[in-house]
């Protein structure tokens, strides 16, 4: 999703704007642009496509400022073109701002202010604002109180940054529902959507909340509400490192994503486990804990990957808690009036913390009154600090946009939560024990598998140019199977299915032919020789089939084309291995296949619109 990286102090602020927009690049975006002050004059360039093509722009144009802001779009309203791209300036070009969210009520503004005799250079929603802050200029306001004016009459959300040249130290920043960060130097400040933009300037940092407007100079701080009420923010320690966020050596953020997850599962596990209890200890649930046992049923809302965790999160729950347990798309859940009760514990898992769907979800559920809990990545996000409590996944900064580490870290957490709530209701500390041992031995299972990373990339050419795959598992591998079909949609943009694979019969089955690869997820459990006959169905009708299995099983290699050797583990923890192979699968696909991997077309990593 879009962007957003400003500076305010004595350096040179176009290589830290521009190098800032390189950190945003992988939330995916569509044009990048930057404007800045230079001799009390605004500048502003911008192009469609990517920083570096900016980058080039600017070369030869001697810019030198000591204040500017800089963007990444994703197009939501008008295609992605120069004129689309933020800053967005007013009519003397003496006021421009960037802006992430989105102006649900533009139309009418727009209109009111086309009356009013103002141009539009753009098709977008945000160029209302820097027209409506140009009007309150114009009526004796300061920028601050313009831009909170402005605010108090938008529907919508907003991250965004403003600068004046008729007030050339400051720039204005304000979020609702479209993160913002402010990062504080020794004689210079910062702004950011994200604080990988400005990690190498900075580890002390505020978070804006909703509603709140910052002054930043290049000394000072404050922040007000938009209804000019004055707030004292806190100040953050980041413990990010830019070795986290960097490529490590891996020519993609997925594949060293995919290559750390022995020590990301470590990470989530770590200090967790109380082995001779059999039991877990959450500092982050502690306090709810109590009430949360006493739930009588669980709902687990969240989009995309992290609603894949969460129907797993499913199968863990009502197999060892019993506690009934639905899982919801935040989207669906958000507008349907869903029936929630102070008797419901609410888990919204996200990866980002800033999903608009599972936000807006979290706080329709708050307001019903439930429990709400957050399962989260990055930490001090929206959806972590919203939640009446929750339990950090520690995965470590996600850069590439298709969700690999974040799902292993969610299963881990999720497997945690399930113990902790099961050995207070019927699980015996002998039952509990085991369950955490195999959860410790998982990281070297892991290792294990990203051995078979050759192989994979061998199977990988030979299906690089199918254009459907079928996806198919039962029980706790029926998520995998539309995980492993998501990793492949997003990256390669080949067409896959993931189904419960007793499903194929009653329609999927009428697609298979020698053309259509179908990837079954077959370890050996309950379902195993259920499984074993969807196979033989796909392989009587000349399907070509890829077999995720176990290593001891020499059987399935009789029936399947290539088998993928994983190593046991319970049932329940299985989906942490079975989904690794998918995921290197993809990855190699998408490569062979020349595509961007880390930045696929049309996705953003953090979907912070409806
Ligand atoms: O940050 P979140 O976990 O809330 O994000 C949810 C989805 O947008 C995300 O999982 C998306 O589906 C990924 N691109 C999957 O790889």
């Amino acid at each position: 999703m879009c962007g957003i990286v400003g500076y305010i102090g004595d350096k040179n602020c176009v290589p830290i704007l521009i190098n800032g927009l390189k950190r945003l690049e992988y939330r995916g975006y569509d044009s990048a642009g930057i404007g800045i002050l230079q001799d009390k004059k605004s500048l502003v360039v911008k192009n469609k496509g990517k920083v570096s093509f900016l980058e080039d722009r600017i070369e030869n144009l001697s810019l030198n400022s000591n204040i500017g802001i800089a963007h990444t779009r994703w197009a939501t309203h008008g295609i992605p073109n120069e004129q689309n791209a933020h800053p967005h300036t007013n009519h003397d070009h003496s006021i421009f701002i960037i802006h992430n969210g989105i102006i649900e009520n533009y139309a009418v503004i727009k209109k009111s202010l086309l009356n009013q005799g103002y141009k539009f250079n753009s098709e977008t929603d945000s160029e209302v604002l820097v027209h409506m802050i140009d009007g309150f200029i114009k009526n004796g306001n300061d920028l601050q109180k313009s831009v909170q004016l402005a605010l108090n009459e938008v529907e919508g959300t907003y991250g965004l940054a403003v600068i004046y040249s008729n007030e050339p130290d400051k720039i204005v920043a304000a979020r609702k529902g479209s993160p913002l960060v402010v990062g504080l130097g020794d004689n210079e400040n910062f702004i950011a959507s994200d604080v990988s933009a400005i990690l190498a300037h900075t580890k002390q940092v505020v978070y804006l909340e909703d509603g709140e407007v910052a002054l930043i100079t290049k000394n000072s701080f404050s922040a007000k509400t938009i209804y000019d009420k004055e707030i004292q923010k806190e100040v953050h320690e980041i413990t990010m490192t830019l070795e986290e966020i960097d490529k490590g050596g891996y020519p993609h953020f997925m594949l060293k994503e995919i290559m750390e997850q022995p020590e990301t599962v470590r990470n989530s596990i770590r200090g967790r486990i109380v082995l001779d209890h059999g039991t877990v200890k959450l500092g982050g649930l502690i306090d709810v804990v109590d009430s949360l046992v006493e739930k009588k049923r669980i709902i687990i809302t969240a989009c995309g990957t992290s609603w894949h965790s969460g129907l797993v999160g499913e199968y863990m729950i009502e197999q060892f808690c019993r506690i009934p347990t639905e899982v919801e798309y935040a989207s669906e859940f958000r507008y349907r009036n869903p029936i929630v009760s102070k008797d419901d514990a609410i888990f919204f898992v996200s990866q980002s913390g800033e999903t608009a769907d599972t936000l807006a979800a979290l706080r329709e559920a708050k307001m019903k009154g439930a429990l709400v809990l957050g399962i989260c990545n990055v930490v001090g996000s929206s959806i972590a600090r919203e939640t009446n409590a929750g339990v950090y996944t520690h995965a470590g900064p996600e850069i590439g946009v298709a969700s690999t580490k974040a799902f292993t870290s969610q299963l881990v957490v999720l497997a945690l939560i399930t113990l902790l709530i099961a050995r207070r209701k019927n699980l015996s500390q002998v039952d509990g024990k085991n369950l955490a041992e195999e959860l410790l031995k998982i990281p070297e299972k892991i290792e294990a598998i990203l051995k078979l990373n050759d192989k994979i990339e061998q199977i990988a050419e030979k299906f690089k140019d199918s254009s459907n795959f079928l996806y198919l598992g039962r029980g706790y591998n029926f998520p995998v199977a539309l995980e492993g079909a998501l990793k492949l949609k997003e990256i390669s943009y080949i067409h896959a299915e993931g189904y419960p694979a007793a499903e194929m019969k009653h329609g999927p089955i009428a697609l298979i032919d020698e053309n259509m690869p179908a990837i079954f997820i077959a370890p050996k459990d309950s379902t195993y020789d259920k499984i074993i006959s969807n196979i033989q169905e796909v392989k009587a009708r000349g399907g070509k089939i890829i077999a995720i299995a176990n290593e001891d099983d020499d059987d399935i290699d009789n029936l399947v084309d290539f088998s993928i050797k994983i190593p046991q583990t319970i049932r329940m923890l299985m989906p942490i291995l079975t989904v690794i192979p998918l995921q290197l699968l993809a990855y190699h696909i998408a490569v062979k296949k020349g595509l961007n991997v880390d930045q696929p077309r049309n996705l953003a990593k953090s979907v912070t619109v409806e």
